[in-house]
């Protein structure tokens, strides 16, 4: 069970990209936080900001254009935005780790995979480099790799990218980390081997009282493994409660949209496609709809929708909703109806 203590407060974050076409307000000033022991889950459609919040935790945007142009986001008590790039590496893939939405990118080339789950192994866990390379072969097994004592020999070009994936996923939960950020972790991965992945999480989560930040646009998922969701739209978040809350009585039409791009049994080939059930598409970052970001695709727009960003109001019990118009709309009847 989720303990009260807070490991992560995300404020007011800000993130900016600058480029050829203008400023990208890619987050928006987003607030949420983690308790100890808890699931967080990220969702929205792409373009919503998923990412770029992950990776200013971490302070991996790319300088100089990327950039936190405000907030704080305080881990363990200790604000991430002030740290020097020192301090950050230390607390990268120590006290927190990341699982990337991209993972070829974050693999060395000319190392073999056992040899870099066993070098993560050996700095965060101080163990020696036998005691390493068993426990690494031993992690290969865990996130489903077969013969995992001949595959730690090979090098990551030799994999396929669904075995590559499951090297970051082990490599990211080799460290035992206080904080694990999974950016979309088991997207292109089978169903089988997701739910192997899923279930290795939560028992390090149940085993070593692990946080997740948990990325996702699949709404299967969430309800398996969230104990609480932040819907984003457009860099800004828009509703943000319990899993329960969220499912049984989805306040901001937006989310009542993503509920209904939920697939139904008889379309299950269709579980791993984006979110896109919702008419119209993501607003480009350039040109935001003045008022609700949502409003040009919102079936119950008014005109002062348009006329001011809606606040992130309390609707009750901490199920927090972006919508002036939450509490006279029935979205039950949205949802049947679609
Ligand atoms: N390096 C960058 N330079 C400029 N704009 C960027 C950069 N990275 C992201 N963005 C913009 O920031 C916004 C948010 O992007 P982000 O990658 O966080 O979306 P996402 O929610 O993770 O989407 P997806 O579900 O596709 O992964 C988008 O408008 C995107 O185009
Ligand atoms: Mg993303």
């Amino acid at each position: 069970m989720a303990s009260s203590k807070r490991i992560l407060e995300v404020s007011n974050l800000q993130t900016r990209f600058l480029t050829d076409n203008g400023v990208v307000k890619a987050v928006d000033g987003v607030s949420f936080h983690i308790d100890q022991g808890e699931t967080l889950a990220v969702v929205g459609e792409s373009g919503s900001g998923k990412s770029v919040t992950s990776l200013s935790i971490m302070r991996l945007l790319e300088a100089p254009h990327g950039r936190i142009a405000g907030g704080s986001v305080l881990f363990e008590g200790a604000d991430l935005v002030q740290k020097t790039e020192r301090e950050m590496r230390r607390v990268r893939g120590n006290d927190i780790s990341m699982i990337f939405q991209e993972p070829m990118t974050s693999l060395n080339p000319v190392y073999t995979v056992g040899a870099q789950i066993a070098e993560s192994i050996r700095i965060h866990q101080h163990k020696s480099h036998q005691e390493a390379m068993k426990r690494a072969v031993e992690m290969l097994d865990l996130v489903g790799i077969s013969e995992p004592a001949r595959r730690a020999n090979t090098y990551p070009h030799q994999m396929s990218g669904g075995m590559r994936q499951r090297v970051m996923i082990a490599i990211a939960l080799s460290c035992n980390p206080k904080l694990l950020i999974a950016d979309e972790p088991t997207t292109a991965l089978d169903v089988t081997i997701q739910a192997q992945i899923l279930e290795l999480m939560q028992q390090l989560q149940r085993e070593i009282g692990m946080s997740i930040l948990f990325i996702t646009h699949d709404l299967g998922v969430v309800a398996e493994i969230a104990d609480r969701v932040v819907v984003m739209y457009a860099g800004r978040a828009v509703e943000e409660g319990s899993v329960l809350d969220i499912f049984a009585r989805p306040r901001m039409p937006y989310t009542a949209g993503l509920m209904n791009s939920i697939p139904r049994i008889d379309r299950a080939a269709a579980r791993q496609e984006r979110l896109q059930a919702i008419v119209g598409n993501v607003p480009s970052p350039f040109s935001l709809p003045q008022g609700c970001s949502f409003h040009p695709r919102c079936g119950f727009m008014q005109d002062r929708c348009t006329a001011a960003v809606p606040p992130l109001d309390d609707s009750g019990g901490g199920h927090m909703v972006r919508c002036i118009r939450w509490d006279e709309l029935d979205l039950r009847q949205q949802r049947r109806s679609a």
